[in-house]
């Protein structure tokens, strides 16, 4: 491991977010844009990380903590140009500790990768030079510092506002990515003056503070420059997701993931698939979702923190921190709330809501039913329309359903109450006590059919018609055959 001391900017007042949120911390594919840097930055392995925080501080604070505990925070009062925040690093850092290799990023350009960081940081090492700039080609650099050469190489950064006329037409931009020797940044920082457009100490002054002394600095043009391009605006924010998302698929499809509309498809930066996966249209994947071989996701998903087995299909759910299983069945218009999980060849069927619910190998709930705090047991079958009815007005319950148990339609099952292994029910119960193994719960009374009622109270009507017909076509034998099929 070299000795690199990584800097990350992120004191700026981020103002045309026009957010309470400050603008490092808005999400791009499920992580802050704060986020994504610091992993890129992790990938480097630095000995050190220092976070520059300064507008809203406390939230800045908080989120760097959790992301990266060991971070060292420096607190940049008054934001008086990139120049000064980095003096703000350095000075949050024990004299000890500035030595090496400063790397100096911002916070606010999520598609930042590691790969590129390390071919610029070992660039750097390789070099003698004092400073290395990561630098671009853009089409329209206004607004960016622009990367001065001369016949000894790079002479200095001018800034936007500074620029001459011929300095202006530059397409070689500084990235805002910089290298340092620490021992000349230690030096070159207090020579750094405020003396123009914007009354700002400039970091990039450093190079000509460089070249002053004599010492070289060099500029690594990195092709793909989108990946340094910060937010200032949500217009930018939803143009840098738009992007993180088709790098995200393309990579996923490079990897064997069938995506049928990568228009319609949105995947976290932290989900995992495996190859043979297909994703049909309107399909987002969220958080840590993970996805195993052949299962088919879509149309129409938001899964987040879900694991999905292998070959299992999943159609218009939303689903959130459960467990589909191997070749299970959900949807179409299911709610897997938090602590489902379902068993492998189970189904969960359509407008069936669950939430901590344990649904065993094999075990269907195919149609319209709420299962709230429940353990279902292999093999068992749950009848169309039933209700776990797990809130007493106060307290929770749960309910518990033995293996290859089938119960009826429309029941209510009252928590606390168990169902032995291979009961069952008729339908309508409602279950408000244990049902013992192997045994038929039935609720309601026995039926009353009161005869001819509709020829005497609705005469005159179809139904008494229709009754009345049947009655008359009715031949001894035919009446006793069962109703329906
Ligand atoms: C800067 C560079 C410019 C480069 C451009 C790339 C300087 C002087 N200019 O210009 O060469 O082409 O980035 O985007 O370095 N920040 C602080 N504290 C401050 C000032 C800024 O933390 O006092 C942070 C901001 O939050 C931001 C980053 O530093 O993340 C860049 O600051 P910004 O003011 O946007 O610099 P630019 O003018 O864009
Ligand atoms: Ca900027």
């Amino acid at each position: 491991m070299s000795d690199i001391t990584v800097i990350v900017l992120a004191a700026g007042g981020g103002t045309r977010m026009k957010s309470k949120t400050m603008k490092v911390l808005h999400p791009i594919a499920g992580r802050s844009m704060l986020g994504h840097v610091l992993a890129a930055v992790g990938s480097l392995q630095p000995a050190r990380v220092v976070t520059v925080v300064g507008h809203q501080r406390e939230q800045v604070t908080q989120h760097v903590q959790e992301l990266l505990p060991e971070a060292v925070i420096a607190v940049q009062d008054t934001q008086e140009g990139t120049g000064h925040a980095v003096r703000a690093a350095w000075e949050a850092l024990p004299a000890e500790a500035r030595r090496g290799t400063v790397l100096v990023a911002y916070g606010d350009t999520p598609l930042l990768q590691g790969e590129s960081l390390r071919a610029f940081t070992d660039f750097h090492l390789g070099s003698r030079h004092v400073v290395s700039i990561l630098s671009g080609r853009v089409a329209d650099p206004s607004g960016y510092g622009r990367v001065i050469r001369d016949e000894s190489g790079v002479a200095a950064i001018v800034e936007d506002k500074d620029a001459s006329p011929a300095q202006a037409t530059v397409d070689e931009i500084n990235s805002g990515i910089l290298a340092f020797d620490a021992d000349f940044l230690d030096a070159a920082l207090p020579r750094i003056g405020n003396d123009n457009a914007k009354g700002e100490y400039y970091l990039t002054d450093t190079v000509a503070l460089a070249r002053e002394d004599g010492r070289t600095v060099g500029a690594f043009l990195l092709d793909d420059v989108k990946q340094t391009e910060g937010v200032n605006d949500r217009a930018q924010l939803a143009a840098l997701a738009k992007e993180m998302n088709a790098r995200i698929l393309d990579r996923w499809m490079k990897d064997g993931v069938t995506v049928v509309d990568p228009t319609t498809t949105w995947i976290d930066a932290d989900v995992k698939l495996a190859a043979d996966v297909t994703i049909l249209p309107g399909v987002q994947l969220l958080g840590a979702t993970v996805v195993d071989e052949d299962a088919v996701i879509g149309p129409d998903c938001t899964l987040k923190d879900m694991e999905i087995g292998r070959g299992a299909k999943v159609v218009r759910t939303h689903g959130q921190l459960g467990v589909v299983g191997a070749g299970a069945d959900v949807g179409p218009f299911s709610y897997l709330r938090p602590g489902t999980e379902l068993g492998a060849g189970g189904k969960i069927g359509a407008f069936v809501e669950t939430k901590n619910a344990r649904i065993g190998e094999g075990a269907k709930v195919p149609h319209l039913s709420y299962v709230g705090d429940a353990e279902i047991g292999e093999g068992s079958n749950i009848g169309a329309g039933t209700i776990f009815a797990n809130y007493d007005g106060v307290e929770k319950h749960r309910t518990t359903v033995g293996r290859h148990a089938r119960t009826g339609s429309n029941n209510t099952f009252v928590a606390p109450v168990t169902i032995g292994d291979g009961a069952g029910t008729g339908g309508g119960t409602v279950v408000r006590e244990d049902v013992p193994p192997g045994a038929l719960a039935v609720s309601s009374g026995p039926q009353r059919n009161v005869e001819g009622w509709a020829q005497r109270r609705r005469a005159g009507t179809r139904q008494a018609d229709a009754a009345e017909s049947a009655s008359r076509d009715a031949t001894p034998g035919v009446g006793e055959q069962p109703a329906g099929g």
